[in-house]
């Protein structure tokens, strides 16, 4: 792919797409951002107090939900990256399912409109884990999923509807000949810059700052903590959508991102009490919601396709994260 390339990142503000667009600026390319800020930050795309990693002129701060922004920001762009879509965790998810799909799905089929229309020669689209149908992930230990049990679909959440549609409409756009993509579903991306606000943060970094924040000396886990979860860290994520701007071949199908183990939340908050150095006891809220069981990726198509693996491992990424959040809440002192 031609360095001088025009990349627009839909959602180039928050936690993937800030890392993306930085490793993109670094690779050369011309990068753009579209993004709301309803989650992501501006800050994250600095470099320090004054400037930004890219032009201001190349930041846009738009909903995409409206379809005359889209065709706006995607204007003579070569590549869209689209990351843009209500992100959030588990308890904002189940608690707005009405209002989420609405604005996923509208992000994402306008935007893909718009790159049809101003003929972007790549489109490529986040799909998510979560997309899994439910009664596969309520298991304990499921064989690492392939890319194709995704249907017949019975996703858990309206979230993991709204990202499955997501894919489905840019399938049928590339088997209508009307625009050339790629698709990568990923399993739980961690990393920073990570949103610490409570009400939407995920769970590692919501674990994080309850450590950092104990005061009484009990972290307490939504759910039993048997849950488990494919951690990928968002260094990993980024290597895979470079590997897809750089892909030559056509779209052979969804290629998923993830390690092909699982992780419990219990072992997760152990691991961030360990790196802490307090002491801590854990307690489980089994009140609270904690969603799928279950779930793993069959990588094998990464590995064949793409050339990919997850590098970064559990403990590196989870200390990463931790100082990072350990710097941020510090700052807000
Ligand atoms: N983080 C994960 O574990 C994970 C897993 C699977 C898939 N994904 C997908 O990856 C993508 C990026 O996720 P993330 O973790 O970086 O989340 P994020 O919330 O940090 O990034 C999403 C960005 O989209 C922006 N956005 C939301 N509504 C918008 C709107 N109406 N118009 C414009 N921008 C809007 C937000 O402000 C945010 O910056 C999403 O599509 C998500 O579904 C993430």
């Amino acid at each position: 792919m031609k360095k001088k390339y025009k990349i627009l990142v839909t959602g180039g503000a928050g936690m993937i797409g800030s890392n993306l667009v930085k490793k993109l600026v670094h690779n050369g390319y011309n990068v753009f951002v579209a993004d709301n800020l309803w989650r992501g930050k501006k800050e994250y795309l600095s470099l320090d107090k004054k400037s930004m990693i890219i032009p201001d002129n190349n930041f846009y701060q738009v909903d995409l939900t409206n379809y005359k922004k889209c065709l706006q920001v995607t204007k003579q762009m070569d590549i869209v990256i689209h990351l843009a879509d209500v992100v959030a965790g588990i308890n904002y998810v189940f608690s707005n399912e009405s209002s989420l799909y609405r604005t996923n799905t509208l992000i994402n089929t306008n935007t893909l409109k718009a790159c049809i229309k101003n003929k972007v020669k790549k489109y490529i689209y986040a799909g998510t884990a979560c997309s899994y149908p439910k009664s596969k992930q309520s298991k304990i230990n499921p064989p690492p999923f392939k890319e194709d049990e995704v249907y017949p679909a019975e996703p858990e959440s309206a979230y993991g509807w709204s990202k499955l549609m997501g894919e489905y409409e840019a399938e049928l756009a590339y088997n209508s000949g009307l625009i050339n993509i790629e698709i990568l579903r990923l399993h739980n991306v961690y990393g920073s810059p990570a949103e610490l606000d409570p009400s939407i943060s995920q769970v590692i970094p919501a674990l994080c700052r309850k450590v950092i924040e104990s005061q009484n000396k009990e972290l307490v886990v939504w759910g039993s903590g048997r849950q488990k979860r494919a951690f990928v860290h968002v260094d990993d994520v980024v290597s895979g959508f470079v590997k897809a701007i750089n892909k030559k071949t056509k779209f052979n199908g969804v290629i998923q991102l993830g390690p092909n183990y699982s992780t419990s939340i219990a072992e997760i908050a152990q691991r961030i009490v360990f790196i802490s150095k307090k002491n801590i006891s854990i307690k489980f809220d089994k009140s609270k919601p904690e969603g799928d069981f279950d779930r793993m990726a069959n990588n094998s198509k990464a590995k064949n396709i793409l050339k990919w693996s997850p590098t970064i491992s559990i403990d590196k990424g989870l200390k990463k994260v931790f100082d990072w959040c350990e710097l941020e809440l510090k700052k807000k002192q």
